[in-house]
């Protein structure tokens, strides 16, 4: 059985119900199989299993889509129900922020800056205190978050660490189409000839992967991508695993952000370099 809680004494109750170790898995709706991904995650790995559904206002910038967001409750409690999630919380934005916008952020520091955070200022912020208000409000021992928003994982574990934040943070890979786009609630906003357009990123981030040199990988990658049509690239950019500069050798992250349309995407893949 699935239980929906929507304010915050009712998640109280329910969560006190709840035995044994507790997992959350954090969401804005608009549910996928990449979401379902950390659900039985989740499920594997806890008693119970609550899922959070809160489209954060505090994360979107003014130009960004949090007004056609989609908001798909209904399809989403299903998505729940049929993987054996115990407890759902889906929020008003009043019950979230009573008094407004938070005059008290998690501020993400220098890693929110770059990136994704280049291009969305106040983005990580803004993810960090809704991130941080769910896992004191649920008081999970475990979370799972998704590889797709890579940044956002290296963010959310930084934040746990900085804060003392007693949550077992765990990544689970990113689900892909089968022809390699990577699942996102975003997806749904292309048109046909954007999801074949949209097929550049993933196409570039793989043939990037498959070369050993910190150079080549670029280069390939950025080949690809220029090859794309109605593809507008924001960053491609290579790191080490922890965002940092890109090690000539060894393991290393390459990551992409680009606007199709007027949907913008990100993805990234794992690679390792040979500092050939
Ligand atoms: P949302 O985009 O709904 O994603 C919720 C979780 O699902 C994140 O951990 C994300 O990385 C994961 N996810 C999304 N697409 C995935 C895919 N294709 N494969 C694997 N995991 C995937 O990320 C957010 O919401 C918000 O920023 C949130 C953390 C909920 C804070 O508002």
């Amino acid at each position: 059985m699935t239980e929906l809680v929507s304010t915050r004494a009712e998640l109280a109750a329910a969560r006190k119900a709840l035995p044994g170790t507790v997992a959350v898995v954090l969401t804005m709706g608009a549910l996928h199989e990449g979401h379902r991904e950390l659900m039985r995650a989740a499920r594997e790995h806890a008693d119970r299993v609550i899922v959070t559904i809160f489209v954060n206002p505090l994360q979107f910038g003014p130009n960004e889509d949090f007004a056609r967001y989609p908001r798909t409750l209904d399809s989403d409690l299903e998505v729940c129900r049929s993987e054996g999630v115990d407890l759902v919380f889906a929020p008003e934005q009043d019950e979230m922020y009573p008094d407004g916008l938070p005059a008290v952020l998690v501020e993400a520091g220098p890693l929110g800056e770059v990136f994704e955070g280049a291009s969305r200022p106040g983005h990580f912020t803004g993810v960090l205190t809704v991130v941080c208000k769910l896992f004191l409000l649920t008081r999970a021992d475990l979370t799972f978050f998704g590889e797709k928003d890579y940044q956002q994982i290296a963010l959310v574990k930084r934040m746990v660490r900085d804060l003392n934040i007693p949550v077992d943070v765990r990544v689970v890979p990113t689900v892909r189409e089968p022809d390699g786009l990577a699942r996102s609630s975003r997806n749904r906003y292309l048109s046909d000839a954007e999801r074949e357009a949209a097929l550049v990123l993933s196409r570039a981030l793989r043939a990037g992967a498959g070369e050993t040199s910190a150079e080549r990988a670029l280069s390939t990658a950025n080949k690809i991508l220029s090859a794309g049509t109605g593809v507008s690239v924001d960053y491609l950019a290579l790191t080490d695993p922890l965002l940092g500069p890109a090690p000539a050798d060894g393991p290393a992250r390459l990551l992409v952000a680009a606007r199709v349309g007027t949907t913008r995407l990100i993805d990234n893949i794992s690679l390792v370099l040979k500092g050939d």
